[in-house]
């Protein structure tokens, strides 16, 4: 069966973005593919978070999964820290990774303008920890967001080097996966860029309902339109963006109706996508406060995800050894 590996970072709980970038179709590939869902807890550490937060935050991504619908009897979820094997090939892909190359990713060039005083080795060579991640199982596809792409080509890179380098073909390139035509970006409530923890435009799955009104009515938008069936601006394309994910369709050419012949109030507009947005994760909320009380089911799913992970990772690295050279 063909292998399916991504990876969520640790930082807090999931919003919208990660939900709708990657979750919704980590749940419906467990399906069809032989999953494997781990969280990033090594990646976090380019930003030093504390210890106790680690701990804390990859609790919280395991019960937000679970609250999800991701199955552990249908597929492997397991913390990347519990997978040494990762490190071993992070290294090998690291020699053959190049400074120029590293430094041209956007994100690298995003944090280190974010964080300046703490541009470290692992910023830069985030890419190349996220391609053995992937490469590690020899996955041939990726449900991320449309952000990633930029580390999808460098995974795929290096899969190509290293098979150039040692005149094989043993690792398949990787594939972004989605299920709609287009890569996923779910966009801000505050009119700019995408959804993300770093940006403080979040919602949050386990956000309550006061808490989703609010933040909702309080997103950017503009004047109204100022004649017929013009163009919508960037920060009204991103509250329909929102709506198209979460509301029924008839709810969104309402509103596009409105836009298009002037009528639209934007306080409806937000009332509508707030309730949507509430009815959405409700049920979901719910059951991140049910597995969230349970932390021996939590541990127990991360431990025997990591025992199959480890299966994977190490049958690869046995193999990556072999043909770099080293004596088994
Ligand atoms: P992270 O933790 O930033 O985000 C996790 C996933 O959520 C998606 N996502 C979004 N999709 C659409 N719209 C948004 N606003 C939005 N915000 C986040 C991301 O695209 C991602 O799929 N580098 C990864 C973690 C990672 C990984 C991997 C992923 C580490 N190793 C190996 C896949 C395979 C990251 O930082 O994602």
């Amino acid at each position: 069966m063909e292998k399916v590996v991504s990876g969520i970072r640790p930082t807090g709980n999931l919003h919208l973005g990660n939900y709708f970038g990657a979750v919704t179709s980590f749940v419906k590939m467990q399906e069809q593919f032989d999953c494997m869902f781990f969280i990033a807890d090594w990646h976090s550490l380019t930003t030093h978070p504390k210890p106790g937060d680690i701990t804390k935050s990859v609790d919280t991504i395991l019960a937000e999964y679970l609250a999800c619908g991701i199955d552990p009897s249908k597929a492997t979820i397991y913390v990347q820290s519990d997978v040494p094997q990762v490190l071993e090939l992070y290294l090998y892909l690291n020699m053959n990774a190049y400074l120029g190359e590293l430094e041209r990713v956007t994100t690298f060039k995003e944090k280190a303008r974010q964080q300046p005083d703490n541009v470290n080795a692992g910023l830069l060579t985030y890419p190349t920890l996220m391609a053995s991640d992937i490469l590690i199982h020899r996955a041939l596809k990726v449900p991320v967001g449309k952000d990633q792409e930029q580390n999808m080509e460098m995974a795929r890179k290096c899969a190509r080097r290293f098979n150039n380098i040692y005149g094989v073909e043993f690792f398949p390139e990787p594939q972004s996966f989605h299920f709609t035509a287009q890569a996923v970006k779910i966009p801000g409530l505050d009119g700019s860029g995408k959804m993300g923890k770093s940006q403080d435009n979040c919602v949050y799955l386990k956000d309550d309902e006061k808490t989703i009104r609010k933040k909702v009515m309080k997103a950017v938008t503009d004047c109204g339109p100022s004649q017929p069936n013009s163009p919508k601006p960037e920060v009204i394309q991103n509250l329909f963006d929102i709506m198209a994910v979460v509301s029924t369709p008839d709810t969104v050419e309402h509103f596009d109706t409105a836009w298009n012949d002037c009528s639209i109030r934007y306080g409806d507009m937000k009332k509508q996508l707030a309730e949507d947005i509430n009815a959405f994760c409700a049920p979901i909320r719910e059951k991140i406060t049910e597995y969230s009380s349970n932390t021996e089911l939590l541990h127990r799913v991360a431990r025997e995800g990591a025992e199959k992970a480890r299966i994977s990772a190490q049958a690869t690295l046995d193999e990556v050894r072999q043909i770099i050279g080293f004596h088994k």
